[in-house]
């Protein structure tokens, strides 16, 4: 059999690979210490599939690396796999190559804005989102998202009257959305959408975590909502999440309103904004191709490591609060019953638990209280992590019952 969900047990050591994750010089300069566990990055400490590693290895062996196309075949892929895997109908036409899911985002802001433009988003959110607009002198609009019952949920009386107010050049989603982990239902979508299209609202849909839902949750494209949406919509892709192929620096623009494509995908192909990666192009067809039982069994392995980690913190009566996961390979933890302040978590956590977490703030206020760990490494760590944050937990319940 090609894969088999114990290939996730196995530890890699990454340490010397130059890994923005693992390496002991990087970690030393930014924390003074090397035998942290790193929990902060949404990549994954697994091996891709096989055979996208064989067909890399082929390519490579040609030894002739030279500029590349981007053929049909390629594109058919794309629109294979989100037919079989997501019962989406895209088109060839609708789709263009792009070298990462920010630095399409960006280009979006660049092309589809000016500078004072506002562009809405839910916060908290993944940082590039801010910073994308931000830099380049368009103003953020954030719509706090509001937790009840451990889940967050879109505040649209406030949305309506924000675009009842102000000009919304462009909706900035995040489907499944980083670090909250929810992956939006055709209820809240369509709402959305709805806004978008009578706001003659441009939307940027960043689905990158699309292949990595949860049991019991099914991604749903703001695009596939209906005709109206899917014209204003722009939706960016990736295999990367799904396969590990982050360092590939790979993903894919959808359009199917044929003006906005039209006016769009010419121009970032003139300019060689995106010069495809040699081994980015093997490694996306092989993998929407030959390796969906990959992406079956690791996003089971994924549930299985958020099980452990929730039971684990009811279980050991810690004073942290999960927040119920949808989707993406990641976990957003409330820390604010834990009886230390809300900006000594992280550093709590990496002195205590040696864990390196991402501090909540980091996407926005609304994440003060919040840590995002990330849940895409292999059990045997992510339990030996539960084990430091329960010592670490304890020997706080023994300060506070000593005072
Ligand atoms: C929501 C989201 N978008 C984009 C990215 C980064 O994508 P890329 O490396 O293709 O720019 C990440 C990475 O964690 C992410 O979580």
């Amino acid at each position: 059999m090609a894969f088999s969900i114990s290939q996730f047990d196995k530890i890699i050591d990454r340490t010397q690979t130059w890994s923005l994750k693992w390496d002991p010089d990087y970690m030393k300069e930014r924390f003074n210490r090397t035998d942290l566990l790193p929990f902060n990055h949404a990549e994954m400490d697994f091996e891709c599939p096989k055979p996208v590693i064989n067909a890399i290895k082929r390519r490579a062996s040609h030894g002739i690396y030279g500029y590349t196309l981007v053929k049909d075949e390629y594109y058919n892929c794309i629109v294979d796999w989100f037919n079989k895997r997501h019962s989406i109908s895209y088109k060839r036409e609708d789709l263009q190559f792009g070298t990462g899911i920010i630095s399409s985002y960006r280009t979006i802001i660049n092309h589809f804005t000016i500078p004072k433009d506002n562009v809405l988003i839910l916060t908290p959110i993944y940082r590039p989102f801010i910073e994308g607009v931000e830099e380049y002198g368009r103003k953020v609009v954030r719509v706090p998202l509001f937790l009840e019952n451990d889940k967050y949920l879109i505040n649209f009386d406030l949305l309506e009257r924000i675009f009842e107010k102000k000009k919304i050049k462009m909706l900035a989603l995040c489907n499944p959305h980083n670090p909250v982990g929810r992956v939006w239902n055709e209820r809240e979508l369509r709402k959305l959408g709805d806004l978008c299209v009578s706001h003659n609202t441009l939307i940027v849909s960043d689905d990158i975590h699309s292949d990595l839902t949860a049991k019991d949750h099914a991604y749903v494209p703001i695009t596939s909502i209906s005709e109206d949406i899917s014209n204003i919509t722009i939706t960016l892709t990736s295999p990367s999440k799904t396969f590990n192929l982050s360092g590939l620096k790979i993903s894919n623009y959808h359009i199917t309103n044929p003006e906005i494509r039209n006016r769009f995908y010419p121009i970032i192909d003139k300019k060689f904004v995106y010069a495809p990666n040699v081994f980015a192009i093997t490694a996306l067809m092989v993998a929407y191709t030959e390796c969906e039982e990959y992406a079956n069994l690791l996003t089971q392995y994924l549930d299985e490591n958020y099980s452990y980690i929730e039971n684990y913190i009811i279980q050991n009566d810690l004073k942290i609060k999960v927040i119920k996961r949808e989707g993406t390979p990641t976990i957003w933890l409330d820390f604010r019953e834990i009886g230390i302040p809300h900006d000594k978590i992280f550093s709590f956590l990496l002195d205590q638990a040696n864990l390196i977490s991402v501090d909540g703030q980091f996407y926005g206020d609304e994440g003060f209280g919040f840590q995002r760990l990330s849940i895409g490494l292999p059990r045997s760590i992510v339990q030996k992590a539960m084990q430091n944050l329960r010592i670490a937990s304890d020997s706080l319940n023994a300060i506070s019952n000593r005072n």
